[in-house]
């Protein structure tokens, strides 16, 4: 695990560059969020996926930082006085705390931007453009309004979802970019259709699971650990796994995903790594 997120920090910080012009602002704003640390869970899967499907974990670098990117966008801005409006993240002020929300705004902006830049500075001759092209349209679709910001925005609306909304807000809002991660990977190391089903299914089932722990955390974690606030969701009314089914139930439902996501690997002689972090997700404190 601590060597995929070495070469993700590696990569970030090589992408992330600080420029000494007039607008030195935004860079220092974008660097903030996206070098503060974090999981590095996408970047993590979508290495991890490359490597089971035989190819080595460097040759996705480029969209493993933009994925990240895209990713640290998505928190700076959940975190505005117009959305979820919190103070603390990845164990720092929130963006708009220190740099104002106008800045906070541009920041988000530019690191979605720059995600594409960087992905599109793929230069592996062994990937067929073709193959590089389904990865940047899969990188956009997980995204925007028919995902990551789809899901954000039924967060955004809804009070009182029932299981079937809750389950499509998570696969939306969080499951996007997951399964994003791992599509992209196996898309450019060669994988075939049927592979790269089962990875899909694989991030979509963790995806659901990952944010309702992000919601059971949200109750039962601690700032210190979480490096955000707890208590963030019922300040917000918001309605979640945690909400819907209670604590016990929830983390059930988790383990279900889970486990579900777990088989889906099962056509995948080299699952070992991909597994294990599912299982260790499972107990997860932060
Ligand atoms: C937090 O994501 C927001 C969700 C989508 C649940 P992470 O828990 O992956 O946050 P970092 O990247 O580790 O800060
Ligand atoms: C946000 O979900 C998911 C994103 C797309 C950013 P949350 O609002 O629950 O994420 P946290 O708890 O603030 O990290
Ligand atoms: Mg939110
Ligand atoms: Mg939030
Ligand atoms: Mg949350």
């Amino acid at each position: 695990m601590q060597k995929y997120i070495d070469l993700a920090e590696k990569a970030l910080s090589k992408y992330m560059k600080v420029i000494d012009n007039p607008q030195k602002k935004i860079y220092q704003a974008e660097e903030y969020s996206l070098m503060a640390g974090g999981k590095r869970l996408r970047p993590v899967i979508m290495m991890m996926t490359a490597k089971m499907c035989g190819k080595s974990p460097e040759l996705v670098l480029p969209f493993a930082a933009a994925i990240e990117m895209i990713h640290t966008y998505s928190l700076i801005h959940d975190d505005l006085p117009a959305m979820d409006n919190d103070d603390l993240r990845r164990g720092k002020p929130t963006n708009h705390k220190v740099y104002g929300e106008a800045m906070a705004i541009l920041a988000g902006d530019a690191l979605l931007t720059k995600a594409f830049e960087t992905a599109a500075s793929f230069d592996d001759e062994t990937v067929s453009k073709e193959r590089v092209l389904r990865a940047i349209s899969t990188l956009a679709i997980a995204s925007g309004d028919n995902g990551m910001i789809g899901g954000q925005v039924v967060d955004i609306e809804s009070r009182n979802e029932d299981e079937e909304l809750l389950k499509y807000l998570h696969s939306l809002k969080t499951g996007a970019l997951i399964r994003a991660s791992g599509v992209i990977g196996a898309i450019l190391a060669g994988a075939t259709e049927e592979q790269i089903k089962a990875v899909d299914s694989f991030c979509e089932n963790l995806g659901i699971a990952f944010q309702i722990q992000d919601d059971i955390l949200d109750v039962t974690g601690s700032e210190e650990e979480l490096g955000k606030p707890i208590g963030s969701d019922a300040e917000n009314d918001k309605s979640t796994y945690v909400t819907l089914f209670g604590v016990e139930k929830a983390e059930k439902l988790a383990e279900e995903y889970t486990n579900k996501a777990i088989e889906s690997l099962s056509i995948f002689e080299e699952n070992g790594e991909l597994v294990a972090l599912a299982e260790r997700l499972m107990g997860r404190k932060a």
